[in-house]
């Protein structure tokens, strides 16, 4: 490795690893890789594409063609329920973590960006918030951090997210997909959702966005 740190955070969706990986970024002018959005990509590629995210062979095609230089990481699309859904549904197939492996190693080993840091155009450090940042893609991570809460609490965060975009939605609903998601996150065959056994277990379910950074900040100093 070249000496800097890399920071994993996982947890399901709404457990707050986002809102805390973005600010420990910040925080230590590290680089920030969000990589939910690399599977959210692929799943709107095969909606747009008509093809079923289902479709296995579709959905591989799409993540080993999938260019992260060219990818538009800001279209909105990314964030709608029906590309949550496809995106959990594209996770599962162990051709497409495996076509998404080397574009997050190597953000991890040569983190862009980095006015303050070492070699030129080198960030001194990596957050990458995910599934499995801590068990397969950087097993190594300096500090790893899995945050978790209880599922109705995560629905009613996603739901505010959601209508704060204007999205009209219903929070059985979301609820409902939510629990799917989880199911499906946790029960693949494929690096499945899990805590790794080094990391740092943070329940948000009562801990606002400011107490879950102070907590982390506080474990890395
Ligand atoms: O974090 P998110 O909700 O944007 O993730 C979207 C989907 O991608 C979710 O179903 C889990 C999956 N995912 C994954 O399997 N591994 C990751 N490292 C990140 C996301």
């Amino acid at each position: 490795m070249s000496g800097h740190v890399v920071i994993a955070v996982d947890g399901p969706a709404a457990s707050g690893k986002g809102t805390l990986a973005r600010r420990l970024a910040a925080e230590l002018g590290y680089a920030y890789l969000d990589t939910g959005l690399l599977y959210r990509v692929v799943g709107l590629i095969l909606i747009r594409q008509g093809l079923d995210p289902a479709d296995e062979n579709a959905a591989a095609e799409a993540a080993i063609v999938f260019d992260a230089a060219t990818a538009d990481f800001n279209d909105p699309a990314l964030r709608d329920e029906e590309t949550s859904k496809a995106a959990g549904i594209v996770a599962a197939f162990p051709a497409v973590r495996a076509a998404l492996v080397d574009v997050q190693r190597r953000f991890a080993a040569n983190p862009p960006g980095g006015a303050e840091g070492g070699a030129q155009g080198v960030a001194r450090g990596a957050v990458l918030d995910g599934r499995d940042i801590g068990t397969v893609i950087c097993p190594d991570a300096d500090y790893k951090f899995f945050l978790e809460a209880d599922i109705e609490e995560r629905a009613r965060r996603r739901v505010k997210e959601l209508r704060d975009r204007g999205d009209t939605v219903i929070l059985n609903l979301v609820l409902q997909e939510m629990k799917e998601r989880d199911e499906r996150d946790r029960t693949r065959a494929v690096a499945p959702l899990a805590p790794a056994a080094d990391a740092s277990v943070v329940n948000t379910t009562n801990l606002n966005a400011d107490a879950a950074f102070a907590l982390a900040m506080s474990l890395i100093r």
